[in-house]
């Protein structure tokens, strides 16, 4: 899987974005160290608080499907622009892994590749709680 096949399904799930309030349209494509790609698109809501991010709909389709471990994430946006993962998302990716590459993307020539550290420096995750001196909470990934 190159990152201009992920970019592509990106590019290609971002259709099915639900947006009525936002008209801002986002797909992911995400590839699980399995091989297997999870899509994602925005899901908005009218209580706007209950809206899902393309990012984190790609994630919780795989972790639900059993898979936890990822090697890329390709987002996809406004066209004109790199779009980002929102702090929430980035907050999540994190939770399996600093490993994750993440490729923002305009079209799948014009794109921009970040690491986790890149994107969340000094991030807060599921080790932090395991080193904790106030007790072992252990997680299993
Ligand atoms: N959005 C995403 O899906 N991913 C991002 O990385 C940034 C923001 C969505 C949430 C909402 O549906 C719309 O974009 C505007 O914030």
């Amino acid at each position: 899987m190159t990152h201009q096949e992920l970019i592509q399904i990106a590019l290609e799930v971002r259709e099915n974005a639900y947006v009525p309030y936002s008209q801002f349209k986002v797909g992911a494509a995400l590839l699980g160290v399995s091989g297997k790609v999870y899509t994602g698109c925005n899901v908005e809501c009218a209580s706007y608080g209950g809206t899902n991010c393309a990012e984190r709909t790609a994630i919780f389709k795989a972790v639900s499907e059993g898979e936890r471990r990822f090697k890329t994430i390709a987002v996809v946006g406004d066209p004109n622009a790199y779009t980002f993962p929102c702090g929430i998302c980035r907050q999540v990716m994190v939770e399996f892994g600093k490993e994750l590459e993440i490729i923002v993307a305009k079209t799948p020539e014009d794109y921009r590749v970040y690491t986790m550290n890149d994107i969340l420096p000094h991030s807060f995750t599921p080790d932090d709680l395991e080193n904790s001196g106030e007790g072992v909470r252990s997680h299993d990934l």
